[in-house]
């Protein structure tokens, strides 16, 4: 059985699906799930392109155990150096260069030639090789580069010291077999082949990053690229989960598994969907709402008496279980934190108490709290930003034959805040009351309200997404009343702006 690598690229590529970038926080609360996870290697960013990307990097390396700390980098000597810089003091790193191969990218993005473009490839993996051992080249657009030269190129930067070759498929243009017979190809006609590693970066512009990546394993590629939900660039990266349990449930075919701890599966999707705010679709495979769902009679029949009959996965192997009633208003702090272990959540000090103290409130207004509600408790706590306002009161009126109307009170310092708005409902009220009283000129690009678990006095999440002079933010809030959510929300996401003008 051979073991794939998981080389995961959610804080990278996965970063860069619109709207998705993340705090420094952010990428370190995914990171550690990722490591939870059990991936082999994280791309935490591209330590070049943003002092926050450098800066995320630098505090993954130094505090997420387990996977090898991976930066992106250009061919080009910055970046290189860069990247060094952000990993330098993590105790298992590797720097990821690329530069395209294909004549589209060389001709009309690049202007240079082949032998130029191989020329710098070579030289930037021996200067990032003066730096570490553990180098990655990626010849982008490898799908669409003449075979004979991408040899050329994969020999030369693997002579150069790259011990990890990856051929993507930078716009998702290939079909399975297809890439299967180019991972083959490279394997026969690159002389030194066996000296790396073949790592495989599929895009899903035509749906086919799953289907490509597994046909690349069944052409002995030893490493998929890949991301939570299969966020990315454009249509996406191949999906992590897909993936991974494609490998582990049809092992019989493909001869290989990976070391993915698939129990935290479903806990890494929710993650991720709650920092970046891009939910999955319900019929999404693994981890959609609906896909452990049966509707149909027959289904429901087959499956009462025998499982198998319609289910291919275990739902508890993705670390999927039935809402689980788990504590409530009498629990206490132990009880409270050995759950949160049990979750995957170990939090202590300051970070534990504040928790607690969100817990009790909300067990005070809800009976039963499920896993689901801490976890967004949890990630309320992600979203935390210096409170530069925060909700003192907030008073609704709405209804049938009602002007909706809300009255803020906000604290800013030592001042409390006050404003009375109407609106076309309650919510409208209650964001132009906060608008007015905190003068944002932040436009409101998305708003988006979901209950975490069934009933009527669930927990209702919002996220909302706000603009300020080019720069974006997001805004997380939970309540058992969703005008309180809503307005949670939005207070959060003016702080995160207001924060950002402070720095
Ligand atoms: O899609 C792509 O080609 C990439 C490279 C940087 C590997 O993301
Ligand atoms: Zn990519």
């Amino acid at each position: 059985m051979r073991l794939i690598k998981i080389f995961d690229t959610t804080l990278r590529d996965g970063e860069q699906s619109p709207g998705a970038s993340m705090n420094v926080q952010e990428k370190v609360t995914v990171a550690k799930q990722l490591a939870r996870l059990g991936v082999d290697i994280i791309e935490a960013g591209f330590a070049f392109s943003s002092p926050g990307d450098f800066e995320a990097i630098k505090t993954i390396g130094n505090e997420v155990e387990g996977p090898v700390i991976c930066s992106l980098a250009r061919a080009r000597e910055e970046d290189i150096k860069a990247a060094w810089e952000a990993l330098k003091d993590a105790p298992k790193k590797r720097i990821h260069t690329f530069h395209s191969t294909s004549d589209i990218h060389l001709k009309y993005q690049f202007r240079v030639t082949r032998e130029e473009a191989l020329k710098r490839s070579v030289e930037m993996v021996s200067l990032a090789r003066s730096f570490i051992d553990d180098v990655e080249f990626s010849p982008m657009d490898a799908t669409r580069t003449d075979i004979e030269y991408l040899c050329e190129i994969v020999e030369a930067v693997i002579e150069a010291g790259a011990s990890t070759v990856n051929i993507p498929d930078t716009v998702g243009y290939s079909i399975p077999s297809e890439f299967g017979a180019m991972i083959k190809a490279i394997h026969e006609k690159v002389g030194n082949i066996d000296k790396a590693v073949i790592a495989v970066h599929c895009h899903n512009d035509l749906g086919l990053s799953t289907a490509n990546s597994l046909a690349a394993v069944l052409n002995d590629a030893g490493q998929i690229e890949c991301t939570i939900n299969g966020i990315g660039e454009r249509a996406g990266n191949c999906s992590m989960e897909e993936v991974v349990m494609a490998l582990r449930t049809r092992r019989d075919v493909f001869n290989a598994d990976t070391k993915i701890n698939t129990e935290e599966i479903m806990r890494s999707s929710r993650l991720v969907t709650k920092i970046t705010g891009i939910s999955v679709q319900p019929n999404k495979a693994i981890v959609g709402s609906n896909a452990f769902a049966h509707e149909s009679g027959i289904h429901q029949d087959g499956l009462l008496k025998e499982k198998s009959t319609y289910e291919i996965i275990r739902p508890e192997s993705v670390g999927l279980y039935s809402a689980k009633l788990v504590l409530g208003k009498h629990s206490g702090r132990h009880a409270f934190k050995t759950r949160l272990k049990e979750l995957g959540y170990s939090l202590e000090g300051d970070e534990l108490n504040e928790v607690f103290e969100r817990f009790k409130k909300l067990a005070d207004q809800k009976k039963e709290i499920f896993d689901e509600d801490i976890e967004a408790l949890i990630s309320e706590g992600v979203a935390k930003a210096p409170e530069i306002y925060s909700l003192v009161d907030l008073y609704i009126v709405s209804g049938v034959n009602q002007k909706p109307t809300a009255a803020i009170k906000l604290r800013a310092g030592d001042e409390v805040l006050d404003k009375l708005e109407y609106g076309d409902g309650p919510v409208d009220a209650t964001y132009k009351a906060i608008a007015s009283v905190t003068n944002t000129k932040s436009k409101l690009l998305k708003f988006e309200v979901k209950g975490i678990t069934g009933g009527t006095d669930a927990l209702g999440e919002v996220v909302v997404s706000l603009e300020e002079d080019g720069g974006t933010a997001r805004g997380h809030g939970a309540d058992t009343d969703i005008i309180v959510a809503a307005a949670k929300a939005y207070i959060n996401a003016l702080n995160k702006l207001e924060a950002r003008k402070k720095q």
